[in-house]
């Protein structure tokens, strides 16, 4: 048993191994591990569409090369935790990355049972002998209608391979708290988002908390103004492997096809539907509108009673960056995204952390939004922003005075102080919880929820009241 978010290293006799090419296996040159073996969701289908009756996970490692060429391999096995025999994963599929020998190979574990534990083993092969053995213990996502509650962490502007302890200490909190999976919310390898830069999220011997993390979790990516430096994104887009939109398999609509592929994607874990797109269109008007245009048609198409979108760029309220409701991203986006019923915009790029009451839009500049006493709202206020953007790089200063539409904010000057932490989204039927969560100790500084609507009301059997009442 290899345990859950542990790499499991070790070394001895292959002994039942046919070619080093089956399936399951790749052969190549002599090859040194770069990026340990993590998950991602790959190109899974959306619930609802054919092919989303099972889950799905995408194993990827890189190498580099190492010397003279042999006879290298990998083998990829997966099992369920209670089940005796492994099973052969799919096809090792290499993808060279053109950039200093770098390759990534990836194999998919497929008809996976929702809400079960797994385990996968990556065996590096040299000759016919075992040189390393890689793996951990997984959870698969939970179905549509599970009723199970389940949390999740999300934070943005975080690795930084020339300084990574506050981004280690992080992601050891994360560790020990255990939520289901991340969302990376931005700036998410400091300061180019180059190959050499990404080592510092998947690198075993740089980052060993993040490599034990992405061993057995999903990390779901967005892309930063710093992730983008560099080749538009390739980098990133390399490292990580997330739906890329398919009408009627992976999507219910098309970004632009100007679109890069892998920075607009959806998916849906329980009773939750995420979407994210690129906010590095923020300031370009066609492009945004074409971008808006997508993710207000994907969360129309979605029958999920909690709606996330989730980038990088926030729209307005924070005392370091300068965009405000007079914008034109802000007045694009927010009543787009409140029309089409999303409950929450989580955000990074100002190192701050704060949010929002509910956003409803705005008139003359001025923010238009729900103003409560209390942290609890009400699903369909509004669409709260989070800002999360505390994830290893140094704090910023300033007061959130002048922004009367921000419920709740935290910086190196306020008191109590911002310090490098994440968000801990709780997920029940009924209700999301939002809690900021410090890295060094663990304290919840600040929490806020929103209590589901009628929609939620009937469950477990939300759809019949849905249905009743159509
Ligand atoms: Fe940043
Ligand atoms: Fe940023």
């Amino acid at each position: 048993m290899i345990g859950r978010g542990a790499v499991a290293l070790g070394v001895g006799l292959l002994l039942a191994v046919g070619s080093t090419t089956a399936a399951g296996g790749s052969a190549s040159d002599r090859s040194e591990i770069r990026h340990t073996p993590h998950l991602q969701l790959g190109d899974a289908p959306l619930i609802g569409y054919s092919g989303s009756e099972t889950d799905q996970v995408r194993v990827m490692w890189q190498t580099v090369p190492e010397g003279s060429a042999t006879n290298d391999s990998f083998h990829v096995e997966y099992r369920l935790e209670s089940a005796a025999q492994w099973l052969r994963a799919r096809a090792v599929v290499r993808t060279d990355t053109g950039v200093g020998g770098r390759v990534i190979h990836h194999s998919d574990l497929l008809g996976l049972d929702f809400d079960a534990g797994y385990e996968y083993r990556v065996q590096h092969v040299r000759d016919g002998v075992i040189l390393a053995t890689y793996g951990s213990a997984f959870r698969t996502r939970l179905p549509e209608a599970s009723n199970r509650s389940f949390s999740f962490a999300a934070y943005g502007d975080s690795a930084n391979v020339s300084s990574l302890g506050s981004f280690r200490l992080l992601q050891q909190r994360i560790n020990q708290v255990d939520p289901e999976f991340s969302l990376l919310l931005g700036d998410n390898t400091y300061n180019d988002g180059s190959h050499d830069q990404i080592d510092a999220r998947f690198d075993a011997s740089l980052n060993p908390e993040a490599a034990a993390w992405n061993s057995g979790h999903i990390d779901y990516v967005s892309f930063g103004n710093h992730d983008v430096r560099t080749r538009s994104g390739q980098a990133t887009e390399d490292s990580f492997s997330v739906p890329v939109p398919v009408v009627g398999v992976t999507a219910a609509a098309s970004p632009p096809v100007s679109e890069r592929p892998e920075h607009n994607y959806s998916f849906d874990y329980g009773s939750v539907h995420f979407v994210t797109f690129d906010t590095n269109s923020l300031d370009n008007p066609d492009r945004l509108d074409g971008l808006i245009e997508w993710v207000a048609a994907d969360l129309a198409a979605s029958r999920q009673p909690w709606k996330i979108v989730f980038g990088h760029h926030p729209v307005a309220g924070t005392p370091d960056k300068g965009e405000s409701p007079s914008g034109g991203y802000y007045s694009r986006l927010v009543p787009a995204l409140f029309a089409a019923g999303a409950d929450a915009f989580m955000v990074g790029h100002s190192h701050t952390y704060g949010w929002s009451y509910p956003l409803t839009g705005g008139r003359d500049g001025t923010a238009a939004f729900v103003s409560h006493r209390g942290t609890a709202y009400r699903e369909g206020d509004g669409v709260v922003q989070v800002v999360s953007g505390v994830g290893g790089k140094s704090v910023r200063s300033g007061s959130f005075g002048q922004f009367p539409f921000m419920a709740a904010g935290y910086t190196s000057s306020t008191e109590p102080r911002a310090e490098v932490g994440f968000t801990l989204v709780e997920v029940t039927p009924t209700i999301l919880t939002f809690s900021y969560v410090a890295a060094d100790d663990g304290e919840v500084i600040a929490s806020f929820s929103i209590l589901g609507g009628a929609d939620h009301w009937g469950v477990p059997g939300r759809w019949s009241l849905r249905l009743s009442v159509t």
